[in-house]
């Protein structure tokens, strides 16, 4: 529905006024800069604590305190199976099977863990494709996993480019590529979500290309998960994994989410590197010595549940649960849009020039380059309350998650921004 925006405080007011999940702003703690409330814009990086969140981790403390190691059995939610709480309402959030999810270590190490099972370099198909530039962490698992399989990186890793002077990756451009390395493309891995330019990729069509062309197609959803609608086992992607504590919420550093499509459950002829939590719960404890894997995601755990680290993402979870990712979407849509409105217009009004580098296809985070401004802007906004992120050479990423920004939040960045141009 467009809507015709006005840059007012009452405008923005009104808007809150009418927003169905208004009432989860005060579900979050803020920060304050100067006695202030801070302005949130870094929920891509960072999401808020939500409240209820230290009730999930104390209950965790309070059975450590009382039944300690009776915990694993006899604690309210049982530790030894507690990660198996999380596989339900993570499905819906990325559009899979429960069977499908399961939630251990973090991110980086479970991607590693993923393409011990789905990157099988052979003589003849051994190429991984990714986007240029990806997530430096992807890079440097990119290149290690290469050279563990005594390849040469450069022969090995594809990477697909943006065309001169455009900010964003085509579609035709990636599908090309996928085409042109076609039988020697062994993985394609890339981010669902850009991290630096915000970027939706189309997750659909490029699965479909890969697997078209006989290579695995694994996701890395960091910056997609509980951003933008996912369908993981309708698009038939192979594998996917994401961090939990950017719009998930969960809490610095946390736990990773693996989704591993049904196909592969009970597959013996899929190498994994194995530990006793990934063997059938029925025989854990006979503690013999051959492995017994469960028949879903779970049989790709390796260590016992991190209890704590599980219990924000829990109470995250239940917060998705109640609003669902549709709710989400519709608000991050009317949010971001009303965003870039309020950017054009202090664009027209100050002497300044910002370019939104994001796309079209695009989730909440807007990526603004700031052409003439510096870093004395970014830290005057920091200074004012607003808090964002620098990324070199000059932009700014603004992500308003809709479970806790308002769009008087908007309105009133917009006010700073205005005013920090004018000062700095
Ligand atoms: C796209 C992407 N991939 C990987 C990572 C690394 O995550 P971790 O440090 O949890 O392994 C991040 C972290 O922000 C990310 O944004």
């Amino acid at each position: 529905m467009d809507m015709t925006f006005e840059n007012t405080a009452e405008f923005a007011r009104q808007l809150d006024a009418t927003d169905p999940l208004a009432s989860y702003r005060e579900q979050f703690h803020f920060p304050s800069i100067k006695g202030k409330q801070v302005i949130y814009f870094t929920g891509n990086s960072l999401g808020l604590q939500p409240k209820r969140t230290a009730a999930y981790v104390e209950e965790i403390m309070e059975d450590w305190r009382q039944l300690a190691v009776e915990g694993h059995f006899y604690a309210d939610k049982p530790w030894w199976d507690y990660h198996e709480r999380l596989a339900a309402p993570l499905s819906k959030v990325v559009g899979a099977k429960p069977s499908e999810i399961t939630v251990m270590n973090t991110l980086t190490v479970n991607l590693h863990l993923l393409m011990v099972s789905f990157y099988r370099p052979t003589k003849k198909r051994y190429k991984i494709l990714c986007e240029e530039k990806a997530f430096p962490s992807d890079q440097y698992m990119f290149q290690s996993q290469i050279k563990f399989h005594g390849l040469d990186v450069s022969d090995t890793l594809v990477e697909v480019k943006k065309r001169d002077g455009e900010h964003y990756w085509r579609t035709e451009d990636i599908l090309a590529k996928i085409d042109e390395v076609g039988d020697e493309l062994a993985l394609v891995l890339l981010g669902g979500v850009n991290y630096y330019n915000g970027q939706v990729f189309d997750m659909e069509t490029i699965t479909r290309a890969g697997k078209a062309v006989g290579a695995y197609v694994g996701w890395d959803l960091a910056h997609a998960v509980g951003n933008v609608e996912l369908a993981l086992h309708e698009w038939d992607a192979d594998f996917a994994a994401w961090c939990s504590y950017k719009y998930m919420n969960s809490g610095p550093g946390n736990a990773s989410g693996v989704y591993i499509h049904e196909r592969y459950h009970g597959r013996t002829d899929i190498p994994r590197f194995e530990g006793w939590w990934g063997t059938k719960k029925e025989t854990r404890f006979l503690m013999q010595p051959q492995f017994d894997p469960m028949e879903n995601a779970d049989a790709w755990q390796v260590s016992n549940a991190p209890v704590l680290a599980l219990a924000p993402y829990l109470a995250s979870l239940e917060m998705f649960e109640e609003v669902g990712m549709p709710a989400l979407i519709a608000k991050r849509d009317l949010i971001v849009n009303y965003l870039e409105f309020i950017l054009k217009e202090i664009d027209r009004e100050v002497d300044s020039n910002f370019e939104i580098i994001t796309p079209k296809e695009r989730g909440t985070q807007l990526s603004v380059f700031l052409h003439g401004e510096g870093r004395t802007l970014f830290d005057y906004l920091m200074e004012h309350g607003v808090i964002t992120d620098w990324r070199e050479p000059n932009v700014i990423r603004l992500a308003p998650a809709p479970f806790y920004c308002s769009f008087e939040d908007m309105y009133r960045f917009g006010q700073i921004l205005k005013k920090g141009i004018r000062e700095t």
